[in-house]
């Protein structure tokens, strides 16, 4: 597309009606927003039909107690049921789950519901007779390969609650994970591909396991055949223990609120947030929004998320989403860029993709990469097109869905978060019309505001904080061990509303675009990543004094995190500078410890850092320094001159 062609639709197409086939077809009728504003529980015990449930809930909400909501309370059912067998059971059996396509490119596989009915049974039995039991956590440390849905699945069978770790998280924060939710199994597998060579996840959780005594066992896939450290007693192939177990497993009804699992986020302090989802409210969220949001139909799409199961959109858009829809999915291990740029787009072609789902990083990227790619693949087949992650510009808005989506196919920006566990703001296809660059309103059954300081509404046209004003079914119970941190993170800023987090405003229409956190977190890539956590990281390194971290705007990746150090007097005396071999060290440093998409774009050192009289670092005024413009107002610095030792200071520094 020409940047005319494009500055063309950005400014005459300002709105995007849904397409009629689609309008006509789509699994949403024009009356649910009403239905839902009029009986929101009433709506919401409808959705919860979609699901099997082995004994009926007495009350849809119990809210006595906020903010701790249990949702379709005294309500049994067993998630792998709901998402594998019942499909089995109702004739579908050889209909295919998964089109999985492995890095090496001929490494593919397809797996029917049949199939993955058989192999969850057999993980279930495997943990089970390795000793895991309703309750227990596993930590799940894996690449994108079937494996790693069957073993969340396995570990939902037995109602022991998954905590599933990043591939991309080093052995420290695998730790650190392993540690709060009190894992005694891991699984993970040698290791995965990337960027077309193996990877390797072993000696990573040998490094964490080390350090955590009470893990008795870690199972291990066997993917890519490299060689691999083994402790005996404790370490158990895969193979071994689930190729030869029984297909046939009994799934035991566990309670609406049984704990279904515990995903790690960063928040604004250092210790990652375990966020927990329970059985009931999650399921139905997922099965919901899946099904409206994506107008997925199992007869007749293929749907395609590209996140990692790693982060919640796997959790709630690759694994229980479609499979609670009884969805054909396609399931992606590589990277977009091997073992070519028109990779994806082979993927769409060969698949027939008709639904795809992924974050605006991406996107960005494939746009910088140019129309050419895509084109030379038959993208037809799309038909929905999802974004989410972060803010997606108009640009990268219009692009998608004219060069990927050939003009016909609406995207649906999708906004939440992993603490809300399903999809809170987005546009419904073939109902509501689409604004690029805006999430548009909450999906039916959802409450959301923009409020000001004060917590009052903001009028149409204005800016301020996005609060949720009603407890939804997915919601986040609490974090993990720690309710009074759960209350004051979520729900003690504005008393009685859920505080996201983010900035949003409401335009002349009442429409909602979302501007960006406002806390100390940052979006890379669409992936959080807390500044203080960072700090601590390279504050943790022997050389640094002090740290301060900023989300700088990045054309691609969104945000990407810049560094601000001060060195020790030691390091300083031992002739330390700002040498490239040291800035190549404290980027690693911090790789090592969180992973290596924390490792910052840019280490400045600098011989102070602007502070308030209060000690409060002032990270506005370095975020203007990353981002190359002028400095802000300094006069609430307790040194005013600190911005300019630090400019003069800079000229010196290195960076990359
Ligand atoms: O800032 C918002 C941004 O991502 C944050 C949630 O991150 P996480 O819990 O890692 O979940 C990411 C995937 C759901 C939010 O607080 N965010 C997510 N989606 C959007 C978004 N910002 C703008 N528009 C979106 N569609």
């Amino acid at each position: 597309m020409s940047d005319q062609t494009l500055s063309n639709l950005l400014h005459e197409e300002r709105r995007f009606e849904p397409p009629d086939d689609l309008a006509a077809e789509a699994n949403l009728k024009a009356d649910a927003y009403e239905r839902a504003a009029q009986d929101r529980l009433g709506f919401w015990e409808e959705q919860a039909d979609r699901l099997d449930w082995a004994k009926r809930w007495d009350t849809v909400l119990d809210w006595d107690n906020p903010p701790f909501a249990k949702w379709y309370v005294g309500g049994q059912l067993n998630a792998a049921y709901n998402c594998v067998d019942r499909h089995v059971e109702a004739g579908h059996g050889d209909r295919v789950a998964f089109h999985w396509v492995g890095e090496p490119d001929d490494d593919t596989r397809t797996i029917s519901y049949a199939d993955l009915k058989d192999e969850v049974c057999k993980a279930a039995n495997a943990l089970a007779d390795l000793g895991v039991q309703a309750g227990d956590r596993v930590a799940i440390y894996m690449p994108m390969i079937p494996e790693t849905v069957v073993a969340m699945l396995a570990c939902a069978r037995l109602g022991a609650p998954h905590t599933v770790v990043f591939g991309g998280f080093s052995a420290d924060a695998l730790t650190g994970r392993i540690q709060d939710c009190d894992a005694r199994v891991v699984i993970t597998a040698d290791g995965g591909y990337r960027k077309g060579a193996p990877s390797a996840l072993k000696p990573n959780v040998d490094e964490a396991v080390a350090k955590c005594p009470d893990v008795r066992t870690v199972l291990v896939v066997r993917r890519t055949g490299q060689d691999v450290e083994w402790e005996q007693g404790r370490d158990v192939w895969w193979h071994d223990a689930v190729d030869s177990a029984s297909t046939t497993h009994d799934p035991q009804p566990f309670d609406s609120e049984h704990p279904l699992y515990v995903m790690y986020t960063s928040g604004t302090t250092g210790k990652p947030k375990g966020i927990l989802h329970t059985t009931g409210g999650y399921l139905v969220g997922c099965a919901y929004t899946h099904w409206g949001i994506f107008d997925a139909k199992p007869d007749k799409d293929v749907y395609w998320c590209a996140a990692d199961i790693g982060w919640v959109t796997g959790h709630s858009y690759i694994v229980y989403g479609p499979l609670l829809n009884g969805v054909t999915s396609v399931l992606y291990e590589g990277t977009p860029d091997t073992p070519f740029k028109g990779r994806w787009w082979q993927v769409v072609a060969d698949h027939k993709v008709s639904i795809l789902y992924c974050a605006p990083t991406a996107i960005r990227t494939f746009m910088k990469w140019g129309d050419e790619i895509p084109q030379r693949f038959d993208l037809s087949s799309l038909r929905l097109l999802g974004s989410v992650g972060e803010p997606i510009n108009p640009e990268a808005y219009v692009w998608y869905r004219q060069a990927i989506g050939g003009g016909k196919a609406p995207v649906v920006d999708t906004w939440w978060q992993t603490e809300t566990g399903m999809i809170m703001i987005s546009p419904l296809p073939g109902l509501t019309s689409g604004k690029p660059g805006s999430a548009m309103t909450p999906i039916p059954g959802v409450s959301a505001d923009v409020v000001d300081d004060q917590g009052e509404p903001v009028p149409d046209g204005s800016g301020g904080y996005l609060v949720l004003t009603e407890p939804w079914p997915a919601m986040l119970r609490t974090l993990w061990g720690d309710d009074e941190r759960y209350q004051e993170t979520y729900w003690s800023r504005f008393p009685g509303r859920y505080f996201a987090g983010d900035g949003a405003k409401k335009d002349e229409d009442g429409d909602i675009w979302l501007l960006g956190r406002v806390d100390d977190v940052m979006n890379v890539s669409g992936h959080r990543m807390s500044t203080t956590e960072i700090e601590s990281s390279l504050v943790s390194h022997p050389k640094v004094a002090e740290a301060a971290v900023v989300g700088a705007a990045d054309e691609t990746t969104g945000q990407a995190v810049c560094a601000f150090v001060i060195l020790r007097e030691s390091a300083l005396e031992d002739g330390e500078t700002a040498s490239d071999e040291l800035i190549a060290e404290l980027r690693d440093h911090v790789a090592k410890q969180i992973g290596a998409i924390a490792k910052p774009r840019q280490v400045m050192v600098v011989p102070e850092l602007p502070k308030t009289r209060s000690g409060k670092i002032m990270r506005r005024l370095l975020q203007d320094v990353a981002e190359h413009r002028e400095v802000g107002d300094v006069t609430t610095l307790a040194d005013t001159q600190v911005m300019d030792l630090i400019q003069s200071g800079l000229s010196k520094s290195s960076a990359e």
